[in-house]
């Protein structure tokens, strides 16, 4: 969600380092910073908010000679976003920079300030600094007080370190977080967390492998693997198309965020899972005192996450739940009732209607909560509570990630207020924690299924209209899977409840009719079987997506076999996400871009 950069040679580093950042900015832009080692002396730079406030505080700053340096653009997840928490962060006389978020960062900071030390932020990441320079102390050998820091931490990582004692030398790790070096013939070494910093600088590039660590000089590349092993480097050549770069060799922006759905939901989750509960450190347990009623509001895909909710509340926490269009609820004189919590869902955090709704709340004197995926939004200054969904910037306009992580924190926030109502037993709770814990797997794309997806849709590229049904919680998801095939593929389609199709849907039923099923084997399967075969009888086409294999379709999906439905839910939803990309890119649009729409509607 951050980007880091980092280079070693004779050019002029700052002008380097921050046009590395700018590469990245779309991946976090709340601070920035940079820390250059040049004639033995550090300069550090941090300015909160975009780039262009790092680069004006850089004016004066000139690097001309040999250094080393390491940059840092953020998006917060421990500790605001201020300077004092904006990397590149400082020991005695080191700095380091991190992505990621290092697991145990509570335990080692206690035994470091039990030994003296002060912290000057509130982030995860200054820890590595101050173990680092702990570790040196005692063994006064760099590389050796590194890979032992690197052996103490928990959690997902890229990280650079630079120490004044080695001058020429930047430590490197990566656990979890991407990050990639590069070299040319001129000994300069170049880190970014993604290709696109690198492009027309250096000449071939190595990405690292999870569990790898070392170090360069100019004249060495050093690295060992997770076992310890040296090993030498495999170099790639790298693309030379910037785009392209961004788009980490996917066709389209949304294709990768599809693609980067396991990774970020393993973010929304880390820190807020323990064996028992779940631990929103963010939000105070009063928020739901005297709490009797959910109210949840917004527009679009987030509606969409709410409605998910909505069944995860009533059937996990045993509360009342209600869901309202945010541009129905502000016109039409709703009860406010005290004993409601009135939550707003909103990727951006921007959208007119929905903040509008979130200001109403508040005059009406109601508690309120959002979440959202923009820290320091206008819903996230607004509201008395947030919850940061971590799904890191979206670029495509049709959202993929940011409902993924959305369901995910509705799914958490459900078993947190069970557990104050006490409306689960703790097996109960166990049992659902262990699920969230195995959505980062179930949302892996496979190769198989994107191959039968991509072969599938030729035959749904034209017909009168497409009917995307499920039930239960699955209804939400058929209305999202609707909702992204109308919005990049300009196709008719609706989602509708399976139960609903033969109170008048039906009607339209024939060969052109395409009907996607959603059938769950671990939710009312023999129940939402029955809704197909109505249709399959009347010669809908039928494209059905489960687990279990059914005859009645004209086209299969089949998922991975799942323990439970709400699995199953996420491993649809990339069903249904890439159906509506490969039908769109055989209908010749652009995805990322398509007619009509923006990515964030700050119009009402
Ligand atoms: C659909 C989509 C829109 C947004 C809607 C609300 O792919 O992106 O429907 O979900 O405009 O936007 P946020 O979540 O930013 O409030």
């Amino acid at each position: 969600m951050c980007g880091i950069v980092g280079y070693l040679g004779d050019k002029n580093t700052k002008e380097i380092l921050l046009s590395g950042l700018k590469e990245l900015e779309y991946r976090g832009y709340d601070s920035a910073g940079i820390a250059v080692l040049q004639d033995g002396e550090f300069s550090i730079y941090k300015a909160v908010g975009k780039l262009v406030n790092l680069e004006e505080k850089t004016k004066e700053f000139i690097t001309d000679k040999f250094a080393v340096g390491i940059g840092h653009t953020r998006w917060a997840t421990h500790g605001k976003p201020t300077e004092l928490n904006a990397h590149p962060h400082l020991g005695e006389s080191s700095y380091v920079v991190h992505n990621g978020i290092i697991e145990n960062y509570a335990e080692l900071k206690q035994k470091l300030q039990e030994d003296g030390v002060k912290f000057l932020s509130q982030t995860d990441t200054e820890v590595i600094v101050h173990q680092f320079e702990k570790n040196l102390l005692a063994c006064e050998d760099g590389f050796k007080a590194f890979s032992k820091t690197i052996s103490e931490l928990e959690g997902a990582y890229a990280t650079l370190i630079v120490t004044a004692s080695l001058p020429d030398t930047i430590f490197f790790a990566k656990h979890g977080s991407p990050m990639l070096v590069g070299v040319n013939d001129e000994d300069e070494k170049f880190f970014a967390s993604s290709d696109s910093p690198l492009i027309g600088l250096a000449k071939e590039v190595n990405y690292f492998e999870d569990g790898d660590y070392g170090y360069v000089t100019k004249d060495e590349l050093v690295i060992y693997n997770k076992n310890a092993e040296k090993t030498k480097p495999n170099f790639s050549q790298l693309s030379t198309d910037k785009l392209s770069a961004q788009k980490d060799g996917y066709r389209f922006f949304m294709e990768k965020e599809i693609y980067e759905q396991s990774d970020v939901i393993a973010d929304t989750l880390i820190g807020r899972l323990s064996d028992e509960e779940i631990v929103f450190d963010e939000i105070d347990k009063n928020l739901f005192d005297g709490i009797n009623e959910i109210k949840l509001c917004a527009c679009g895909t987030s509606y969409h996450s709410a409605l998910s909710a909505s069944y995860m509340f009533e059937r996990y926490s045993k509360i009342r739940c209600s869901v309202e269009i945010a541009s129905e609820f502000r016109y039409r004189s709703p009860i406010m009732a005290k004993d409601t919590l009135f939550v707003v869902i909103s990727q951006s955090g921007e959208t007119a209607d929905t903040l509008e709704t979130l200001k109403m709340a508040k005059r009406a004197n109601l508690k309120t909560l959002v979440i959202c995926n923009v820290d320091n939004s206008s819903m996230v200054r607004e509201a008395d509570a947030c919850i940061l969904t971590r799904a890191g910037i979206e670029k495509g306009v049709a959202s993929t990630k940011a409902f993924a992580t959305q369901v995910t924190v509705f799914w958490m926030l459900s078993l947190y207020v069970a557990k104050l109502r006490d409306s689960l037993t703790t097996d109960e709770l166990k049992y659902q924690i262990h699920l969230l814990r195995e959505t980062p797997v179930a949302t892996k794309v496979s190769d198989e299924i994107h191959e039968k997806i991509k072969r599938l849709s030729k035959r749904y590229l034209h017909g009168h209209g497409f009917f995307f049904i499920g039930r239960d919680i699955f209804f939400p998801l058929a209305l999202e899977g609707a909702l992204k095939l109308k919005e990049i593929s300009y196709l008719h389609a609706e989602g509708y409840p399976s139960g609903e199709m033969k109170h008048g849907p039906i009607a339209l039923a024939d060969p052109e009719l395409f009907t996607i099923a959603l059938l769950p084997e671990h939710l009312l399967y023999e129940k939402s079987k029955n809704n197909v075969e109505e249709l399959s009888a009347r010669d809908s086409t039928i494209c059905a997506i489960s687990a279990k294999e059914f005859d009645k379709a004209d086209d299969f999906i089949k998922i991975n076999p799942c323990k439970d439905y709400m699995l199953e839910f996420f491993e649809m939803m990339i069903v249904v996400q890439l159906l509506s990309l490969e039908i769109s890119i055989r209908l010749g649009n652009d995805v990322d871009m398509p007619r009509n729409l923006a990515k964030s509607v700050t119009v009402e």
